[in-house]
C-alpha cells in the first residue's frame, strides 16, 4: 500500500493551493456577506479546466483522475467552499453524469462547452417534497411524441441562475414508480423555464441556489439520458461520485478551520504564553488533526476506488458521512480556539463553520449516507 501522491498529484495540489490563496481568498468575506456569486472566479477556473477535470480530453476536459479531482476539492474548499460547491456539481455531476450515461451525440452539443468551462452545468433533483426521499418526483415529463412535456418546480438547485445546462430529473410514467423517472438535458432559454427566487442561506452564501419552474416545457426526445426509465439509477449512479465532492469539500473546510486555529495559537497570548503552550489547546489539536487525517483516508480512497473502476458507493457515502461530521466538529473546535474573535467575520472561522452545515445536507443528509452503508454491510 502507497500513501505517497504523485509528482501529477502534487501539481494539481500546488496549482489547486496557488489558485485558493491568490484568487479566491481576496474578498470571500465580501462575497458571502454580500451573497454573490464568485463568477469570475469560477470563469478562471473554467479557463484553467478545473470544471472539467475528469472528462476525457477528446471531449475537452483534463482527462485526470477522481483523487486529482479530490485533491483540487480539498485546497478550493480550504479557502471558499461557495466556489469548490460549483467545481463539484460541474465535475461530478453534470459532466460525469453527461460523460458516462449521455449520447455520443449528447457528449458532442453539452459536454463539450461544460468540459471547458465555456458553460456552467446545473443538477435539478430535490424538490420541495423529494429530498432525501428521491423517488417522490412531482416534477413530470409527459411524452407527446417529439417531446417531452415538462411541468414542475426544483429546490435548492446549486448554479440555478448561473448555469446554462441542466440536467432535470422528473417523472414520465407515475405508475412505474422510480422505474418511471427520465433524466433530461434542458438548456436555459427554452420557453417556459423559469429561474426562480435565490436561496438567503446560513452557509456557502456566495453560491447561486435556485428554484426552478418548469411550465410546460418542450424537451425533446434526443434530449433524455440513456434508456427510458433510466432517470433513477442514472441520479443514483451520478450522486455516488458527487458524494466524493462533497467529502473533499467537507475536508477542507476542516482543514483550513484547523490551518487558521492552529497558526492562531502560536500568537495569541493568554495567562502569560502563547495558548498553543497550554495543553487544553494541544488536546483540541491533537484530535481536530487526527479526524482529519482518518477523514482524508477515507475521501482518497474512495477516489481511489473509483480511479481503479472498482465500486465505491459504500466508501464515497462513509467518506462524505464521516468528513462532514470532522468539518462540523472542526470547525466548531476552531471558533473555540479564536474565542471572541472566531465570533467576528474577519478570522475566517466563523464562516466555515456555517459552511460545514451544508456538507452534511447536499448530495444526501448524514442519515441518507448511514442508508447506504448499511445497504451494503446487510445485502447478501
Ligand atoms: N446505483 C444504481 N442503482 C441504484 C443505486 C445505486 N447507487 N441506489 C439505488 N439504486 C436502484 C435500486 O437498485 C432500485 O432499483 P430496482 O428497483 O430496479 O432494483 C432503485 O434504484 C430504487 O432503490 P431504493 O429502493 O434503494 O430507493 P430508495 O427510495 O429506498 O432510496 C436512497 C434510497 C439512498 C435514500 C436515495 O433516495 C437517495 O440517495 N436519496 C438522497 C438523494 C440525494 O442525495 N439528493 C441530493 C440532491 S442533489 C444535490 O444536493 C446537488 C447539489 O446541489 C449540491
Amino acid at each position: 500500500m502507497n500513501f505517497e501522491l504523485t509528482e501529477e498529484h502534487l501539481a494539481v495540489r500546488d496549482a489547486a493551493r496557488d489558485f485558493a490563496q491568490n484568487v479566491l481568498l481576496p474578498g470571500v468575506i465580501e462575497r458571502d456577506d454580500k451573497q454573490e456569486f464568485p463568477k469570475e472566479q469560477i470563469r478562471q477556473l473554467g479557463e484553467l479546466g478545473f470544471l472539467g477535470m475528469m472528462v476525457n480530453p477528446k471531449y475537452g476536459g483534463g482527462g485526470m483522475d477522481a483523487l486529482s479531482y479530490a485533491i483540487a476539492m480539498e485546497e478550493f474548499s480550504k479557502v471558499e467552499a461557495a466556489s469548490s460547491v460549483c467545481v463539484s456539481v460541474c465535475n461530478s455531476l453534470v459532466n460525469y453524469g453527461l460523460e458516462a450515461y449521455g449520447s455520443e451525440e449528447q457528449k458532442l452539443k453539452y459536454l463539450v462547452p461544460l468540459a471547458t468551462g465555456e458553460k456552467i452545468g446545473a443538477f435539478c433533483l430535490s424538490e420541495p417534497e423529494a429530498g432525501s426521499d428521491a423517488t417522490s418526483q412531482r416534477t413530470t415529463a409527459i411524452d407527446k411524441g417529439d417531446y417531452y412535456l415538462l411541468n414542475g418546480t426544483k429546490n435548492w438547485i446549486t448554479n440555478g441562475g448561473s448555469a446554462s445546462t441542466y440536467i432535470v430529473i422528473a417523472q414520465t410514467d407515475v405508475e412505474k414508480g422510480h422505474r418511471g423517472i427520465n433524466a433530461f438535458i434542458v438548456e436555459r432559454g427554452m420557453d417556459g423555464f423559469i429561474v426562480g427566487a435565490k436561496e438567503n442561506k446560513m452557509g456557502i452564501r456566495a453560491s447561486d441556489t435556485h428554484t426552478l419552474l418548469f411550465n410546460d416545457v418542450k424537451v425533446p426526445k434526443g434530449n433524455r439520458i440513456g434508456e427510458d426509465g433510466f432517470g433513477f439509477k442514472f441520479a443514483m449512479k451520478t450522486l455516488e461520485g458527487g458524494r466524493i465532492g462533497v467529502a473533499s469539500q467537507a475536508l477542507g473546510i476542516a482543514t483550513g478551520a484547523f490551518e487558521l486555529a492552529t497558526a492562531y495559537s502560536k500568537e495569541r497570548k493568554a495567562f502569560g504564553k502563547e495558548i498553543s503552550k497550554h495543553q487544553a489547546i494541544q488536546f483540541k489539536l491533537a484530535d481536530m488533526a487526527t479526524e482529519i487525517e482518518a477523514a482524508r483516508l477515507l475521501v482518497y480512497r474512495s477516489a481511489w476506488l473509483k480511479d481503479q473502476g472498482l465500486p465505491y458507493g459504500q466508501a464515497s457515502a462513509m467518506a462524505k458521512l464521516y468528513a462532514s461530521k470532522v468539518a462540523m466538529d472542526t470547525t466548531i473546535e476552531a471558533v473555540q480556539i479564536h474565542g471572541g474573535y472566531g465570533f467576528v467575520k474577519e478570522y475566517h472561522v466563523e464562516r466555515m463553520m456555517r459552511d460545514a452545515k451544508i456538507t452534511q445536507i447536499y448530495e444526501g443528509t448524514s442519515e441518507v449516507q448511514k442508508i447506504v452503508i448499511s445497504r451494503g454491510i446487510l445485502q447478501d
